[in-house]
Formats: C-alpha cells, sequence, structure tokens
C-alpha cells in the first residue's frame, strides 16, 4: 500500500519548502522534487496546500466514567472527531478508582480503545498510595510502553492526590524516567468554596468559577512545581488556565527546572462570561475544570505560548451531553465536568494564532505536535516529516474556510463551545498510518485502524537533567 502526495507544501516545526512525499505501509519513504509515484500508488494532488505531521492532542478523556456518569464520545466517536481536525494520536488517561490496581485499570482502557480510529496511547493516575502502586508503575513503564503518570491535586473525595502521594509518586517517576504530570488545583479550597457558594443559594452554573478561582490553580501550580524542583523531578502541568499558572511556570524555567505547560484551545478562545448566560443549559454545557476565566488570563495564556513557557496544546476533550449536565440542575457540583474540543483543536490554534499573527505556521506544527511528540518521547516517529517517521499527517487547505458548529460536528454531544467561530484554513485531509483516514469531509479509516503507541522512558531532557543531578550529589564531609 503506497500514497503519493504531489505538489504540496511541507510545514515542520523548523521548515516550510515544497516537495512531493511518498508513504509506503506506515512509513514516510521518500520526500524529494519530481519524484515519480509508483505505479500501483494512490495519488494525491496538494497543490496549493500545507502537509504537516498530524496532530497528536496530549490530554482526552474518551469514555471516562466520571462523576457517576460515563463521558459520550467514546474511542470510536472521540478519534473520529480527532481525525476530521486534523489529529492523528491521542494520548488519553487510564484513572484507576482509589484502591483499585493500575494494571487492571490499564488493561480495561486498552480494551475499550480497541475501536479507536486514530493512534492513541495512556498516561495512567496515580490516585492512592501503597508500595504495590510504585511496583505497578515499574511494570507499566518496563512491559507497557507508558512513560508519563498523572495526578489530580483537586476532586477530593474521589481521585485527589494529596502532598504525601505526589512526593512518593513524583520520586518514583525520577527512578523510572517516566514524566509526573498535574492537574493543579487546591482541592481542599475547591471542596471549601463548593460548599460555602451552596450554602449562598447559588447553586447554578455561575457559581462554578467562584468555586475556583485562578488563585486555587496558582497555589497548586506553585505547589506541585516546588514538590518536584525539590525532588530534582521534571513537571509537566495540564490545561494551564492562569496568569498565577504561567508565572510560576516560568519561574521555574527561569531559574533551570524542567518544568513543561500545556494549555487548552477552549482556555485560549472562550472566556468566563459564558457562565452569565441565562440559559441554564448553555452554561452548564460550558462547566469544566479549571473554569473559563476572563480576558486578563487569556492574555497571559497567549503570551505564555509565544514566549515557550506553555508548549502543547491540548483539548481535555471530555464530552458530556445535556441530559447528563442536568444531573447538576439543583447543584453545580454535581454538573459533569467536561468539554469537547478533539476536532476543533488545530482549527482554533490556526485561526487565532496563526490568521491573528500570534504564531508562525512553524510554531503552530511545534504547538500541536512536534512539542508533545518530544515531551512524551515518541519524536521523531511522531511529530514530524521526514523519511522513517510514521505517515502521520494533515494536508492543511489554507485558503478554505468552515464555521464550527455541532451540528457539523463529529462528536455524540448536541453542543460546541466554539459554535459560530469561522477558521479560514482548514484540515482536508488526514493520513493514518500510511492511510487515508479522513478526506473530503468522509471518515475511511475502519474502528480499529488505530495502533497503540509504545513511550519509552528518559526523553531526551531527562538525561540533562540526571547529569544535573549526579553533579549535585550531596557529598559527606571528610573530617
Ligand atoms: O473538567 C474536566 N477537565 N474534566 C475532565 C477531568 C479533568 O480534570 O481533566
Ligand atoms: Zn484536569
Ligand atoms: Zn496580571
Ligand atoms: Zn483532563
Amino acid at each position: 500500500m503506497s500514497l503519493f502526495i504531489k505538489g504540496g507544501t511541507i510545514v515542520t516545526h523548523e521548515e516550510t519548502y515544497q516537495a512531493d512525499i511518498l508513504c509506503s505501509g506506515n512509513k514516510i519513504v521518500e520526500i524529494g522534487q519530481q519524484l515519480t509515484p509508483p505505479q500501483d500508488a494512490t495519488l494525491l494532488d496538494a497543490t496549493g496546500k500545507l502537509i504537516m505531521p498530524g496532530g497528536i492532542d496530549p490530554h482526552t478523556h474518551m469514555q471516562l466514567p466520571f462523576m457517576g456518569t460515563v463521558a459520550k464520545d467514546d474511542f470510536a466517536s472521540g478519534t473520529r472527531a480527532a481525525l476530521a481536525g486534523g489529529t492523528t494520536s491521542i494520548i488519553d488517561f487510564v484513572i484507576p478508582n482509589p484502591q483499585q490496581s493500575l494494571l487492571e485499570a490499564y488493561h480495561q482502557w486498552r480494551e475499550w480503545a480497541q475501536k479507536a480510529h486514530s493512534n492513541y496511547t495512556f498516561h495512567v493516575a496515580i490516585t492512592w498510595w501503597d508500595d504495590s502502586v510504585g511496583k505497578e508503575m515499574e511494570t507499566l513503564v518496563k512491559q507497557y510502553g507508558v512513560n508519563s503518570f498523572k495526578h489530580f491535586m483537586a476532586y477530593k473525595n474521589a481521585i485527589m492526590a494529596t502532598d504525601d502521594i505526589l512526593v512518593a509518586s513524583f520520586t518514583k517517576c525520577l527512578e523510572l524516567g517516566a514524566l509526573p504530570t498535574v492537574h493543579a488545583e487546591n482541592g481542599e479550597l475547591v471542596y471549601h468554596l463548593q460548599n460555602s457558594l451552596m450554602e449562598q443559594g447559588i447553586t447554578g452554573p455561575e457559581a462554578h468559577p467562584l468555586s475556583r478561582p485562578s488563585s486555587v490553580e496558582g497555589e497548586a501550580a506553585n505547589r506541585a512545581i516546588s514538590i518536584a524542583n525539590t525532588l530534582g523531578a521534571p513537571l509537566y502541568l495540564v490545561h494551564v488556565s492562569t496568569e498565577e499558572a504561567v508565572d510560576a511556570i516560568r519561574y521555574a524555567k527561569d531559574h533551570g527546572h524542567t518544568i513543561f505547560g500545556e494549555v487548552l484551545a477552549g482556555h485560549l478562545t472562550v472566556n468566563d462570561s459564558v457562565y452569565q448566560n441565562p440559559d441554564w443549559a448553555t452554561a452548564a454545557a460550558h462547566v469544566m475544570s479549571p473554569p473559563f476565566r476572563p480576558k486578563h488570563h487569556q492574555d497571559a495564556l497567549w503570551k505564555g505560548v509565544q514566549g515557550g513557557t506553555l508548549q502543547t496544546t491540548a483539548t481535555d476533550h471530555c464530552a458530556f451531553c445535556s441530559e447528563q449536565k442536568a444531573m447538576g440542575k439543583d447543584n453545580f457540583t454535581q454538573i459533569p465536568n467536561g468539554t469537547a474540543g478533539v476536532e476543533e483543536r488545530m482549527m482554533v490554534l490556526w485561526e487565532k494564532g496563526v490568521n491573528e499573527g500570534k504564531i508562525t505556521p512553524n510554531e503552530f506544527v511545534a504547538l500541536t505536535s512536534t512539542n508533545t511528540a518530544k515531551i512524551f518521547n515518541i519524536y521523531p516517529d511522531k511529530g514530524c516529516v521526514r523519511v522513517g517517521a510514521d505517515a502521520d499527517l494533515v494536508i492543511w487547505n489554507p485558503n478554505a474556510e468552515k464555521t464550527l458548529s455541532a451540528k457539523t460536528h463529529q462528536s455524540n454531544i448536541e453542543h460546541s463551545i466554539f459554535e459560530g467561530m469561522t477558521i479560514h484554513g482548514i484540515p482536508e485531509t488526514t493520513i493514518c498510518n500510511g492511510a487515508l483516514a479522513w478526506h473530503e469531509g468522509k471518515l475511511l479509516a475502519q474502528s480499529g485502524d488505530g495502533k497503540y503507541i509504545d513511550r519509552p522512558t528518559y526523553a531526551p531532557f531527562y538525561e540533562a537533567l540526571k547529569k544535573r543531578q549526579q553533579r549535585a550529589k550531596p557529598q559527606c564531609v571528610q573530617r
């Protein structure tokens, strides 16, 4: 099976040039000028179009059992949406219940993901601790290609990781060469503010952002970073939504620490006015954590993106329909937290980033694909267009336009946080594992075509970090 893409302009994180591409099997096998296609190749004319690495969304929750229900997009519909938006790989989350075996949960998620249309891999959440958890982390790393572990500092009485768990798990990550990641919100404060708002009779979705002010994120971001820095561990902060957290990451990076930040397409473009919507269902549709923020924070996020403090873009795709959101009709704390976006992420970043001159097309590639591939150690198989890389590509038409709407999106839910946004420059064809996966508005990939991605530990940044640690090793004073 070969695929020949003629006349396009290749855009990578570092260069832009015109060339033809030949894919064979699931690999890119040739890139060059005026290549002659093999006779049996499928031909694609990309004249006037851009060819970029397929997007990698490092933060999705397909089919997640959460807050008494299960997210509406499963691995089939969620990855269909991903491919429609030019994303060829997702990093989803295995979230064991407290006291549940990590391996048992991992195998459960692997089974659910067998119907994926796009490629996928998993972070594994650490929701409790004893010695067996550390041992299972080791097994996941050594036998199952997991190289990152997630810690929810929020969601008290459910999956919250307290400081003792963070210390134990970050230490284990460091020993294994794996990357700890955190959802940074102070769960105690959220719990306190939720109860206080309910007591005051503020029970609607407008209470959601009030229960999670920016300081709640700022405190947790600073704490997680301080714990990681003290232990000498690297850290990746998911869905950074506040100026305080951006400042904390920048400060730590400026002081030589290995800290990474992720930002969501939603946090960059949707502001907190959505919670004031007089229609309960519309306001509730935007309930996610951390919440959408005032413009002041959005400006800080864009500056973080432009200045390199935030390296990756994600969606936290976790789709709940109106019926599910209505579980919190009389109590905002019961509204399942989550919004969709895996299909729109790249388009939104193109429109608001590239078209508004905030980032270049090469930076767009870094932010939507390459940086994630590097941080989670799947580069250069993923995240780049070069001979030998996996043939995961998106063909982008910079001259086509489209208006985003729940009426036409691939997600199973009836609401879009990006409703009505017109995009100038859209993904037209998505190639996954060397095959046409999405083309001319149609899904061509089959359920089950997606492949699990093994991720080795000790990403390149770890070598530098370990050397620093070796040099700073405590020494006895010889007396
Ligand atoms: O509201 C959200 N983000 N739901 C999914 C779980 C999480 O916190 O990432
Ligand atoms: Zn989260
Ligand atoms: Zn400020
Ligand atoms: Zn999440």
